[in-house]
């Protein structure tokens, strides 16, 4: 379920990883035949009578120098692992990653924005990532990186895709009621197939149209535009509808026109249509303009 997928990061970690739980195992392994071989050796129909044994200063010194040797290795092996996942090559492809309440979206270099992490095998990436809302972490488990994503300050995380293929994106910071829901891909392509898609910018949104927005803000995460109720409900059908909604505790029936589109964005939580969760974090910064825009838009999907 995680992909198929490995970049140059795995290897750094995988080695780590792999390190300690040997080393651990052998000592799991010595630790455990010592206890039983002296369990039998000194039972007590054997020496009814313990002897006093005073200690002795060489295994005192023995047993103090190798687990320090050991620690010293695994942090070596930790921190050559850690530079590595740290700098970024210089000729890195830059992404920015937006994490908000409850998705992730992808911003390149050319103005191209997408809610999968499209990139192309073996090329350094680099993830410029920042949060609009709380904190997140962005975390790829097949390729090993993860990092918190944070409000207000710019983290990152790189990477060199090393096979095709998709792998799972996971937020690995608790941040709201579907949080667990906040997943993506990455899709690794192969050069030529990257190029094709990157250079195809008739997506790029001219100016603010109203489909663009509604991915921008997220909106797309929890309501569908086809019918299908999500964790929110469906922008199909619904201008112009009766809606049966909970306000303040109580049910009303009300006719979802413009005020009403806008009520619900902006203030979301006064009105909850009946059977749905009041789960939509408020809209912040929208500018009255891009609100229109989202509306008129919503306004055409009968
Ligand atoms: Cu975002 Cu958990």
């Amino acid at each position: 379920m995680y992909g198929t997928g490995t970049s140059t990061t795995s290897g750094a970690v995988n080695d780590v990883f792999l390190f300690m739980v040997v080393v651990s195992v052998i000592l799991l392994l010595v630790v455990t035949a010592l206890m039983i071989y002296f369990s039998v050796k000194y039972r007590r129909s054997r020496r009814p009578k313990a002897d006093q044994i005073e200690g002795s200063l060489p295994l005192e010194i023995l047993w103090t120098i190798i687990p320090t040797v050991i620690v010293l290795f695994m942090f070596y092996f930790g921190f050559e692992g850690f530079k590595t996942l740290r700098d970024v090559p210089e000729d890195a492809m830059t992404v920015k990653v937006t994490g908000r309440m409850w998705d992730w979206s992808f911003t390149y270099e050319n103005g191209k924005k997408s809610n999968t992490l499209f990139v192309p095998v073996d090329r350094p990436i680099k993830l410029a990532m920042t949060s609009l809302d709380v904190i997140h972490s962005f975390f790829i488990p097949a390729f090993r990186i993860k990092e918190d994503v944070v409000p207000g300050r710019e983290t990152y995380l790189w990477f060199r895709p090393q096979t095709t293929g998709p792998a799972d994106v996971f937020c690995a910071e608790y941040c709201g009621q579907s949080h667990a829901y906040m997943m993506s891909e990455v899709l690794v392509m192969n050069e030529e197939d990257f190029q094709q898609w990157y250079a195809d910018t008739t997506d790029v949104p001219q100016g603010r149209s109203g489909p663009g927005l509604l991915g921008e803000q997220g909106c797309l995460g929890c309501h569908s535009l086809d019918g299908r109720e999500d964790i929110g409900p469906t922008f199909k059908g619904l201008f112009g509808s009766e809606r049966t909604v909970i306000r303040d505790e109580e049910e009303t029936t009300v006719t979802a026109d413009e005020e009403y589109l806008r009520r619900a964005i902006v203030d979301p939580s006064e009105e909850i249509v009946k059977g749905f969760y009041n789960v939509m974090p408020q809209a912040r910064n929208i500018a009255d303009e891009d609100l229109q825009a989202m509306i008129d838009y919503i306004k055409t999907l009968e």
